[in-house]
């Protein structure tokens, strides 16, 4: 089965296809199909963002969809970045800048606690949708030279799980998505859809 998703991300594309494989599910993207698909994230967390996106892609294309809203919430930032994760410090700034950005913000606070978190909806009417929400804990490196790994990709490098010791970015993809927010939400709901 072939079931839209409501992102421009290539990463989370193919996060989100290696999750839903054992469905055996296709996922497309609206670039994909020449549709223009760029809403305004207007919610005030990351599960009304999901539900924006899901219902705009919906409207556009009439079939089920898959939506999700993603983000790394650092505890002692009191949650940011949150839903301004994909755009933290502005639209300019490259994950690098970014990573450095927050671990700045954070300075030397013992506090490292944070959690990337991934809403995701499947939705296959205005009346009718089902919804996940997933986290995956760990903490903040202390600096950019602790900053490992390159694999997948945002704030990857600085998210460190200690029952791996290692950063998500030095996970395999495989242990990425077995754990991972994305991971946790696609499972739950590709068994709806299997
Ligand atoms: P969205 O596409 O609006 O959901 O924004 C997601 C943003 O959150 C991404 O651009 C990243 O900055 C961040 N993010 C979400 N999931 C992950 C992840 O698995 N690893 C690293 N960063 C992530």
């Amino acid at each position: 089965m072939t079931i839209w998703f409501a992102s421009g991300n290539h990463h989370k594309k193919k996060e989100l296809s290696d999750i839903l494989s054992p469905y055996s599910i296709n996922i497309k993207i609206p670039s994909e199909a020449g549709i223009e698909f760029n809403p305004e994230e207007s919610g005030t967390s990351f599960l009304e963002n999901a539900m924006i996106k899901a219902k705009a892609l919906y409207d556009l294309v009439g079939e089920p969809v898959i939506a999700d809203d993603s983000g790394l919430c650092v505890d002692a930032l009191e949650g940011r970045p949150g839903i301004h994760s994909a755009y933290y410090g502005g639209e300019g700034l490259s994950s690098i800048e970014r990573n450095a950005l927050v671990l700045s913000e954070l300075g030397d606070n013992p506090n490292r606690g944070a959690c990337f978190v991934c809403a995701m909806v499947l939705y296959y009417a205005p009346n009718r949708f089902f919804i996940a929400q997933e986290p995956l804990f760990g903490n903040i490196v202390k600096d950019m030279e602790s900053a490992r790994g390159s694999g997948g990709f945002g704030y990857d490098p600085i998210l460190y799980i200690s029952e791996y010791k290692r950063t998500v970015a030095e996970l395999t993809e495989e242990e990425k998505n077995r754990i991972s927010h994305r991971g946790r939400a696609g499972i739950a709901i590709g068994r709806l859809l299997g």
